[in-house]
């Protein structure tokens, strides 16, 4: 797996850094409000279990499943799988998510759980691509700006593979270029 990695672009001991840091300002603008974390599976599962235990606040979590990629192809279209299992009506909600590519899941997915009437609701990405037309408003927390290129690793896939690879990297163009399966996220 870690043979299929042109370059690393985020080590594992970076991403830790910045995790922490981004737990620590989330811990000081979340004191004592009810807080409901919603992480976007399967992307940011990682991210979320690496910034949620650094977190030392009261929250409760639940996940939805978005998809919109479908190998390294972008589509239009954002699909929502499932609902929320709890309420979050009049709690403070962070929107969990791995990247910021083109905006479509994040916005899909606040305009669905606006409808349940949160208290407020606020984003959070480990990272944000650079690029232009994007849709939505811009994340509220990020953990790293990277250019417009495809990585997997840390939750980040490429046809479901590499979500598990300790490290955000980009892979020889050889395989992004290989023959097309069917899978998304
Ligand atoms: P957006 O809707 O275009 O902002 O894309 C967000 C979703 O697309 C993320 O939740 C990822 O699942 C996926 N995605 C976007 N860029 C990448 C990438 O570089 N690698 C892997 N997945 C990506
Ligand atoms: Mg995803």
């Amino acid at each position: 797996m870690h043979n299929d990695l042109a370059e690393v672009l985020i080590s594992a001991a970076r991403i830790e850094a910045r995790v922490g840091e981004l737990a620590t300002r989330l811990a000081a603008d979340y004191a004592g409000l009810p807080l409901s974390v919603v992480i976007i599976s399967n992307g940011s599962l990682f991210f979320a279990a690496d910034l949620l235990r650094a977190l030392p606040l009261p929250l409760q979590l639940d996940t939805i499943s978005a998809s919109s990629y479908t190998g390294t192809r972008r589509r239009d279209t954002v699909d929502l799988h499932g609902g929320l299992r709890l309420s979050i009506a009049n709690r403070h909600v962070l929107l969990l998510d791995d990247i910021y590519d083109s905006g479509m899941t994040l916005q899909t997915v606040s305009h669905a759980l606006l409808l349940a009437k949160p208290a407020s609701l606020r984003t959070c990405v480990l990272l944000r691509k650079q690029r232009s037309g994007t849709v939505g408003s811009r994340p509220d927390y990020v953990g790293f700006e990277i250019a417009d290129t495809f990585v997997v690793g840390y939750g980040l896939d490429f046809r479901e593979c590499y979500r598990n690879l300790p490290y955000i990297g980009v892979l020889h163009a050889h395989l992004y270029a290989s023959a097309p399966s069917e899978g998304s996220s």
